[in-house]
């Protein structure tokens, strides 16, 4: 017997106004062409000036709740991956705690950039195996807009915004890896790498600041790095690329995905796709992807998932779960 923190609600929230490549073609020396061919991004969302990443964090939230038949007073923890919380405190997790109407148990926000979910899934497993809590929210809500340099055509392009999350909750397994559940993490960062990708201002700089983003170098340690996470997570119970169903990546460029995808030997087939029509949302990318490859009928109970991401920090990993 083993204790597995499984899937049982997924749910996500994309802002309303949505902004195809030709709007930037007004502004910046820039085209649809391009940004489709380099990113396979084609449109994202922007959240209106009034939505904050708490009210993305709590639509998804209550959508996955939903989805999930619970109450929040069902749930024990809320963790939340975001770059982009609203105020410096109190933690947006905290936040959506209240919205909710969720009276006890805790919430925190993780900040690991695009990396954020894959270390907040793996804190919420933390938890629900060491015994700590019984469900745990886990959300990933990003408002990257507000952090864009609108005269940076190499970046601003590429991010959107959105919030998606799961309700994960302890049940027991045979302590193999057919168990749902998550199976393996594996997290990593490394600080020499800050220059690569990184907001030029902060509290204690006394700024807000912009995305910097050295987007080549980035793309160059992300195709290395990823597939590298991904089949460290798969080896730790005794898995491998064969037994995947499906990648649920990151969603920052689709040539990082296919890249990746091809390293693990796995055609494009078994990778969940939302870039075109997201962007990239940070740590809202994954539960996005995983809650819309849910809609579409991609993923089912029972398929074993390998989830990975990489940015700012650097800071990068995977989870394998089976749905
Ligand atoms: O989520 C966190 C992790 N982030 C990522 O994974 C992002 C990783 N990086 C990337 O996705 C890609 O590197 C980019 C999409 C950012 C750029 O693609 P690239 O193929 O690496 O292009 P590049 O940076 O090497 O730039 C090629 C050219 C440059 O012009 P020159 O110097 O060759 O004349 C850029 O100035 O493309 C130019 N460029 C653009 N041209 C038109 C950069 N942005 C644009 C643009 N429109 N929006």
């Amino acid at each position: 017997m083993a204790g597995r923190s499984v899937v049982v609600g997924v749910g996500h929230y994309l802002p309303e106004r949505v902004v195809p490549n030709s709007e930037f073609e007004k502004t910046l020396d820039t085209t649809d062409e391009w940004i489709r061919t380099r990113s396979g991004i084609e449109r994202r969302h922007f959240a209106a000036d009034d939505e904050t990443t708490s009210d993305l964090a709590t639509k998804a939230a209550e959508a996955a709740l939903a989805d999930a038949g619970l109450e929040a007073d069902d749930i024990d923890a809320i963790i939340l991956a975001t770059s982009t919380a609203d105020l410096t405190f109190p933690s947006a997790a905290t936040m959506v705690q209240a919205r909710l109407g969720m009276t006890k148990g805790f919430a925190f926000d993780v900040q690991a950039v695009c990396a954020g979910f894959v270390f907040a899934l793996s804190n919420a497993n933390a938890l629900i195996v060491s015994g700590q809590a019984k469900r745990v929210l886990v959300i990933g809500a990003e408002t990257f807009s507000r952090i864009m340099d609108w005269t940076d055509r190499s970046t601003c392009v590429l991010f959107g915004d959105g919030a998606g999350a799961l309700v994960l909750e302890a049940q027991d397994g045979a302590g193999t890896a057919q168990d749902r559940g998550i199976l393996a993490t594996d997290l990593n960062s490394d600080g020499r790498y800050r220059d690569l990708l990184y907001v030029d201002g902060g509290v204690s700089t006394q700024s807000t600041g912009h995305l910097r983003m050295q987007g080549n170098q980035v793309f160059r340690h992300a195709v290395e790095k990823l597939a590298k996470t991904a089949e460290t997570a798969l080896s730790h119970v005794g898995l491998s690329s064969a037994d995947v169903d499906w990648i649920v990546p990151h969603q920052a460029n689709i040539r990082i995905i296919q890249g990746t995808a091809k390293k693990m030997g796995l055609p494009m087939e078994n990778v969940v796709v939302t870039v075109q029509d997201h962007g990239n949302t940070s740590a809202a990318s994954i539960p996005l992807a995983l809650s819309v490859g849910k809609e579409r009928g991609q993923i089912k109970p029972g398929d074993l998932i390998v989830t990975e991401a990489i940015g700012g920090g650097l800071a990068w990993g995977a989870v394998v779960l089976r749905w």
